[in-house]
């Protein structure tokens, strides 16, 4: 009988990369089947993000409420970022932990599952053959990571502390991944990295120099292929080049996360991010005139120390001008190991939760306004997930959630949709066939 694999996977895209990679190297060594029941689980895997303060005594109350419920034997791990920057300080505090997996480690998990205490957090570990691994969380697209770690030091962020720097993937061993997914029937990819167009720059093997244009068109290229997508990119090093690649490459999809963090230049500056407002807002503009119906969607950081009212006004003004279909805004919070930790001129706890809420509340009327001028519009769906009560949902190519009524039979297809009504997070829509 195989074992059973329980794995809980917080934060972004790349965790969820890193969980399937965990599961593929687990099943080249022995079967696991996979539970969401951690009491029945052989092995009990938390992957772990640190991007933001989730206080570090729940990620303990957590596990110890694991401890007491599993069976008799079962292992306990912790993975990702969590594990990389607390390291052997989570078995000293959870002495039942039984290994400990940092984000740039995740392919040692067969190694490491067999050596009781086990700590494998070492930021500079090369793995070239992160991208090899089969196991796939959706027959309908593959995520395939084109780099690992950040280069840049953005003084609030500590992925460059927990994934280590940046290495690309060669470009011809993506354009195999890719090639081997459309193989099993994958129509999109998704392409990942915490920085996807600084690729190019350092790579972990033999290779040819491709930056991410270039690596767009290459895997364009793959014939079966319908849909390209990628996060995240910086808008530092949104080239002219890149957003006409963008724009009149039929496969990529016209959807782009553009992350702002503030639209303050002086706070921009503070936070290392290299680019001032009006390259911001120009990059969007661009972007709209080149990609008429893209959808950009955003990351916003407010009460950032030092930030002033007058600083958060010009985040409002460019949330206003740049009118992002979508938006992921968050309360500072100062994280161990990187600069803005050590700034005194801390933001009130409250004043910062009050822009939050005026942002939002702001955001919630644009995305109003976006999602009621779909209706009658016709959109390009990709149908992946089957939903209750007779319907189907997809992504449009510009990222809207879109469902129809429907059965199984649509799923993996790519079909024209009439959107006959909206909602804050969804259209409801009819098969135009
Ligand atoms: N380049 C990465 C960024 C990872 S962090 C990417 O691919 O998305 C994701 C988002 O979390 C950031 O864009 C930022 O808006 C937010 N974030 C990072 N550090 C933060 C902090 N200390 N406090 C609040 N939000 C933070
Ligand atoms: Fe973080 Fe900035 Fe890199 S947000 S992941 S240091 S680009």
């Amino acid at each position: 009988m195989s074992k059973k694999l329980f794995i809980e996977t917080l934060g972004c895209q790349m965790n969820v990369r890193d969980s399937e990679h965990m599961i593929a190297e687990l099943n080249a060594k022995e079967p696991y089947e996979l539970t969401t029941n951690s009491a029945e689980a052989d092995l009990i895997i938390i992957n772990t993000c640190s991007v933001r303060e989730r206080p570090v005594h729940k990620l303990f109350s957590e596990l110890g409420v694991f401890n007491k419920k599993k069976k008799e034997g079962a292992k306990i791990g912790v993975a990702g970022c969590t594990a990389s920057h607390l390291g052997k300080d989570i078995i000293k505090r959870a002495p039942y932990v039984n290994f400990v997996l940092g984000a740039r480690n995740v392919s040692k998990i067969a190694e490491v599952v067999d050596k009781d205490k086990s700590v494998e957090i070492d930021i500079n570990y090369d793995e070239s053959d992160f991208a090899f691994k089969d196991f796939r969380s959706s027959p309908f697209k593959a995520f395939i990571n084109i780099s690992i770690g950040c280069d840049k030091s953005c003084t609030f962020c500590i992925v460059p502390k927990t994934r280590g720097d940046e290495i690309s993937i060669p470009a011809d061993l993506i354009v195999r991944e890719v090639e081997k997914a459309v193989v099993t029937g994958v129509k999109e990819v998704f392409l990942l990295g915490q920085n996807v167009n600084n690729y190019g720059r350092r790579f972990s093997g033999e290779h040819t120099k491709v930056n991410f244009t270039e690596l767009l068109r290459m895997v364009s290229g793959v014939v079966g292929l319908e849909r390209i997508r990628f996060t995240s990119p910086h808008p530092l090093h949104m080239d002219d080049e890149f957003i006409e690649e963008f724009a009149s490459n039929p496969k990529i999809c016209k959807s782009m996360h553009v992350p702002l963090q503030s639209g303050s230049t002086e706070i921009l500056k503070e936070m290392k991010r290299g680019y001032t407002q009006e390259w911001f807002l120009n990059r969007v503009e661009k972007l709209r005139e080149m990609a008429p119906g893209v959808s950009i969607s955003t990351d916003i950081i407010v009460g950032f120390p030092g930030e002033s009212d007058a600083d958060f006004a010009e985040t409002m003004k460019v949330a206003a001008e740049a009118k992002f279909e979508q938006m992921f805004s968050f309360k500072y919070s100062p994280r161990p190991h990187t600069e803005a930790a050590e700034y005194s001129n801390i933001v009130d706890g409250e004043v910062a939760s009050a822009r939050l809420h005026q942002l939002q509340d702001f955001q919630d009327t644009v995305v109003d306004t976006v999602m009621s001028a779909q209706v009658g519009k016709v959109h390009q769906v990709y149908f992946e997930e089957l939903r209750a009560e007779g319907f189907v949902a997809g992504r449009s190519d510009n990222n809207f959630l879109v469902k129809v009524k429907g059965s199984e039979e649509l799923l993996g297809q790519i079909q024209p949709v009439k959107i006959i009504s909206s909602a804050r997070m969804s259209l409801m829509g009819e098969l135009l066939a």
